[in-house]
Parts: structure tokens; sequence; C-alpha cells
């Protein structure tokens, strides 16, 4: 029985009353909520250290070391919500397909996806396949108090984009060939891929995840009917099979401008927005009925603590007449920021929007 189904414990009724959840709701909140986007790992000492001689992937595979990652910055930054530990290649490495994460670069595929037999790779993924996560996720629940955690995965083109390259692309050359080119094996390409994303997002539901983010990072790639036809249809298979949960599903990429309609249309509740659309603008391309999730320029965080509180204050007038606002980087947190500076935001967007 899924966590949502059972009858609600004190700790899970404080979760659902927490101010991110009432956000993606759009409820009012006590003020508004804050994470970060890659706010595990990257720029924490305390993470170098624990993950010291560890690769990534195998990181992902332990679930203490995970409930530990996943816990750092919500002791160190105060943040409303804890993103899950763990990358969006799991799933896939977990039914079998050769890839590692080489650091610095990211992920790299051993034979990658251009035909028909290639597909043969992508078996579904079962709850066993990621048992580390369901044991993790209960350790983390414990843990986490009101705080809710928030599960993700990669949405089917981003993972599709590394499939067929073989690694990380400026130009998505291979990808774009499959999907103009043959777009029934690119159809059934994403087709697989969104059932496998379906299932392991379940997973993360299941085992206690408060919310759900889908990335699909690299979709502002595509053009808007591109995007429509092509991606969309797997985007939206991610979001109704998780529909039933009634977790609120948040939608991110970058680059996505002229994609932020089509993104709430395929079934977001939350929109993420990154830095180049000012909020109140995406609030119009969104429409109305959703939340939207963003987006100061995560290189501010550079310009010392006067030029962030400017921008930030910017990105909280644009946000004043939204439906429901979550407070977050435009992309993830980058890896020489310093911490400090990301919980001086914590604290300056908490006693800014304090109702
Ligand atoms: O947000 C979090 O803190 C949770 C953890 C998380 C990671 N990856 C851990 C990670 C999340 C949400 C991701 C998602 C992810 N992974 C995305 C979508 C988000 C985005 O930034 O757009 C993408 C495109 C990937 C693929 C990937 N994995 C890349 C491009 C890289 C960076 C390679 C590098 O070293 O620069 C990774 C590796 C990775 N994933 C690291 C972490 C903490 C760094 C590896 C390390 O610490 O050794």
């Amino acid at each position: 029985m899924s966590a949502n189904e059972s009858p609600a414990t004190p700790q899970q009724t404080a979760t659902y009353e927490s101010a991110f959840m009432k956000a993606c709701r759009r409820e009012p909140v006590p003020h508004t909520p804050v994470w970060f986007m890659r706010q595990a790992g990257r720029s924490l000492p305390e993470y170098r250290k624990v993950r010291d001689g560890i690769p990534m992937l195998e990181s992902c595979t332990r679930p203490e070391l995970v409930t530990e990652i996943t816990l750092q910055p919500v002791r160190r930054h105060n943040v409303d919500a804890a993103i899950y530990y763990s990358d969006i290649v799991v799933p896939l490495k977990a039914i079998g397909v050769d890839l590692d994460i080489k650091p610095g670069v990211g992920p790299v595929v051993e034979r990658p996806i251009r035909t028909r037999e290639d597909l043969a790779q992508l078996r579904d993924l079962i709850p066993e396949d990621v048992s580390y996560v369901t044991e993790a996720i209960g350790l983390l629940t414990r843990e986490l108090g009101s705080t809710p955690l928030i599960g993700f995965a990669g949405a089917p083109f981003t993972l599709a984009s590394y499939l067929v390259e073989g690694g990380p692309s400026r130009t998505y050359e291979n990808a774009k060939a499959m999907m103009y080119g043959d777009p029934e094996l690119w159809a059934d390409l994403l087709d697989r891929l969104a059932d496998i994303t379906a299932a392991f997002l379940k997973v993360q539901i299941e085992a206690g995840a408060s919310a759900v983010q889908l990335f699909d990072s690299w979709a502002g790639a595509l053009a808007p009917a591109d995007y429509r036809h092509s991606v969309l249809p797997a985007s939206a298979k991610v979001f109704r099979a998780v529909e039933g949960y009634g977790v609120p599903r948040i939608h991110f990429g970058v680059g996505t401008g002229e994609l932020l309609g089509l993104m709430g249309e395929a079934g977001a509740d939350v929109v993420g927005v990154d830095w180049r659309v000012p909020l109140d603008e995406a609030a119009r391309r969104v429409g109305p009925g959703k939340a939207l999730q963003g987006n100061l320029d995560p290189t501010v965080l550079f310009a010392g603590r006067e030029a962030v509180e400017t921008k930030t204050r910017e990105v909280l007038d644009a946000a004043a007449g939204l439906e429901g606002h979550v407070f977050n980087l435009g992309h993830g947190v980058m890896p020489s920021t310093d911490p400090d500076a990301l919980t001086r935001l914590v604290e300056y967007v908490h006693t800014q929007t304090a109702r």
C-alpha cells in the first residue's frame, strides 16, 4: 500500500501542510518555499568528503549514503524541500544499460541506441531493480520530519538524448536525425523510456516521496512543433501514469521559453522556468491553473550579497501575482558556488516573503 493510501500519520499531515506542498497546490503559504536543483552534492564540502573514492553511480545504490547526502543541504540551508540524491541515468543503469557517469563530463553510454535492434537494451523496470531507492526513501522520510522529499526522473527526450548520442551533446544531431528520419523508431524509443520513467517515479512515490520532478533539461533544443509532435506524448504518458497518486508533478527544462505552455499541457502541476523568462511573462505563457518554480540565474550567486538580493527581489516581484510560486534557481547549483551564499539566499527569500 502506498503512503498516500494509508491513513495519514501526524508526520504525513505536517508534510502535506508544508509551505512547499501548499505552493505546489496554489494554496496560501506562510512564506515562499525554497529549494535548489542540484542542492545535494555539488558545492558542499561535506558531500565531497562522504563521496571520496566512491564512483557517482555506486554512491546512488547505497541507502545510508544517499540518505546522508540528501539531508546535507536540508541541515545546512534550511530549504523547504529535499531532493532525492540520485541521477537521471540510474533507472537505465538499473535495467542493465552499459553506461557510466564520467566526472566533469556526464553520462556516457557504451553502445548508443541508433537502430531498432538497439532498443532491446531497454527492458521494463521493476521495483526490485531499484530496491535501494525504496530502502533509502524509507530511511529519509523518517529523518526528514515534515520536510517534503522530491523524487525525480529524466524525461524521455533528455534520456534519449544521452542514449542516442552516447554522451553529452551540444547539437543532439544523432537524436534529432532519428526524430526526423525514423519517426517510428523515435516514437517507440520515447514510449519505452516513458514506461521506464513512470515505473521509476512510482517506486519513489510508493516509498514516500511527496512530489516528483521530471527533468527535461535539454528539451529547449526543440522547436515547439517538434516538441508537441515528437516529445510531448511521451512526457504526457509519464505524468498521466502518476496522476492518481495526487502528488505535485513538476516539469522542468532549460531554454524552454517557447515551450512553457506545452510543458504545462503535458500534465504538470508546477512548471519550472529558467532565468531567461521573467515569471510574470512565464505565467502568461503557461496559463492559469499551474504553479511556477524558479528562476534566479545560478551565476548571480557569484556576484556578492547585494547583487544576489537585488536579483532575488526582481524574481519575487515578478512572482507577486502568481497562483503559486516555489523559489528555485533557473538551473542547478554550479559546483563552485559558495554554500554560504545559498544559505543566505534561503534566509532572504523567507524573510522577504513572510506573511
Ligand atoms: O538535485 C540534486 O541535488 C539531486 C541529485 C541530482 C544529480 N543529478 C546528482 C549528480 C539530480 C536531480 C541530477 C539530475 C541530472 N543528471 C540531470 C537533470 C538536471 C539538470 O541539471 O539539468 C542531468 C542532465 C543529469 C546528467 C548528469 N549527471 C550530468 C550532466 C552530470 C554532471 C557531470 C559533471 O561532473 O559535471 C551528472 C553527474 C552528477 N549528477 C553529479 C551529481 C551530484 C556530479 C558527479 C559527482 O559529484 O561526482
